[in-house]
């Protein structure tokens, strides 16, 4: 299938300031934009001008919540080219996460080809300043019209491009974090190890208590014990305890995070001992209190390497680390962003090259 573009004719402002961009209300020139009906399968890929959707309001999306995504990031280099970071993982599971759902399968390769393109075209809005990046939200929607519960006919597949700079708007400060103990984000069996809207919709009410506290996000326990740590709203969560660092296995309602994987990789390249294992809420209370645990950092696509600087459970908090990055963190961190910069050699092959503007 050959992807239609249409350029845009009206050009938008670029942020004045990217050192000021935050995260995810600013958006590029074009949307990716491709329709599926059952029959003909997956048809009319097309570029064109971003712009507001026209769906008929008893499409199911907008009651039964139908709808998978992604976020992967465009990144420019010191010689001015854009690279993506490991995006073949991003379309594999975005069609795990469509499985899930029973949203139509897609051809990864397609989508991935479909990713570049946009990125391609709208290259000029990577932006060049240090720790900002343009943030690429692919998205499957249904567009079936129909409020009674049927298997998906109609899908529509997305993609929207935006700068954004630190997920957290301190950057690299350590994060507070409050954890939650009477809402649950997903079960065994649930959707927990997709990435569909259903599940950031569900950690609303926790994530509002949070922030209404003054913490940054919540911790989130398994559904079933509400004992095991399971993720931090919007990234994984990694602990060094005693020389070894631990992170919660994946157990079906945990996201299985790019970057978790990549930073398990690197942690075991460097020599030290990775856990994937159950971690309870009590014994991460003993480890702060006994101080065997060294560093606490959340990871993710967004958020990158998060330092966390406290936990609140109950009515104790207790403090990581002074309240300070830790050298695991650092360098995690460092040679992360040293390789999706283009500042580090990639031995693992992670990087995909965007063509530059033809
Ligand atoms: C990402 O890291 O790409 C995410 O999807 C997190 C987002 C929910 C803020």
């Amino acid at each position: 299938m050959e992807i239609k573009i249409t350029k845009t004719t009206a050009p938008r402002q670029k942020p004045a300031d990217p050192t000021k961009l935050g995260f995810g209300t600013v958006f590029t020139d074009h949307l990716f934009t491709m329709d599926y009906d059952a029959g003909q399968g997956w048809h009319d890929p097309e570029i064109v001008p971003l712009q507001n959707l026209s769906i008929h309001p008893g499409a199911a999306v907008f009651h039964y919540g139908a709808e998978v995504f992604e976020g992967l990031k465009a990144y420019r280099t010191d010689d001015g080219s854009v690279q993506l970071f490991r995006p073949a993982d991003n379309m594999q599971r975005m069609r795990d996460s469509a499985e899930r759902i029973q949203l139509p399968d897609f051809d990864a390769d397609f989508m991935l080809n479909a990713v570049l393109k946009l990125v391609e075209l709208d290259q000029d809005w990577v932006p060049n300043v240090p720790s900002a990046s343009l943030y690429i939200r692919p998205f499957e929607i249904c567009t079936d019209i129909d409020l009674g519960l049927h298997g998906i006919q109609h899908a529509k597949m997305l993609i929207i491009l935006s700068p954004v700079g630190s997920y957290y708007p301190g950057g690299l400060k350590p994060v507070d974090i409050l954890i939650e103990d009477n809402d649950v984000r997903a079960v065994r069996g649930g959707t927990g190890y997709a990435k569909c809207g259903g599940n950031y919709a569900a950690a609303n009410r926790a994530a509002h208590k949070a922030e209404q506290k003054g913490y940054s996000q919540v911790l989130w326990l398994d559904g079933v014990h509400r004992k095991y740590i399971e993720e931090v709203g919007g990234m994984n969560v990694m602990f060094k305890i005693n020389g070894k660092v631990v992170t919660p296995e994946l157990t079906g309602s945990v996201l299985p995070g790019v970057t978790r994987r990549s930073c398990i990789q690197l942690l075991r390249d460097k020599g030290l001992e990775v856990e994937e294992r159950l971690i309870s809420v009590d014994e991460l209370m003993d480890t702060l209190r006994s101080g065997a645990l060294e560093e606490a950092w959340g990871c993710g696509t967004a958020a990158v390497i998060s330092p966390i600087g406290s936990f609140a459970y109950q009515d104790q908090v207790l403090t990581v680390n002074e309240q300070k990055i830790g050298p695991c963190a650092q360098e995690l961190y460092d040679t992360l962003t040293g390789i999706q910069w283009g500042r580090i050699e990639d031995p693992y092959h992670w990087i995909v090259k965007v063509p530059k503007k033809s």
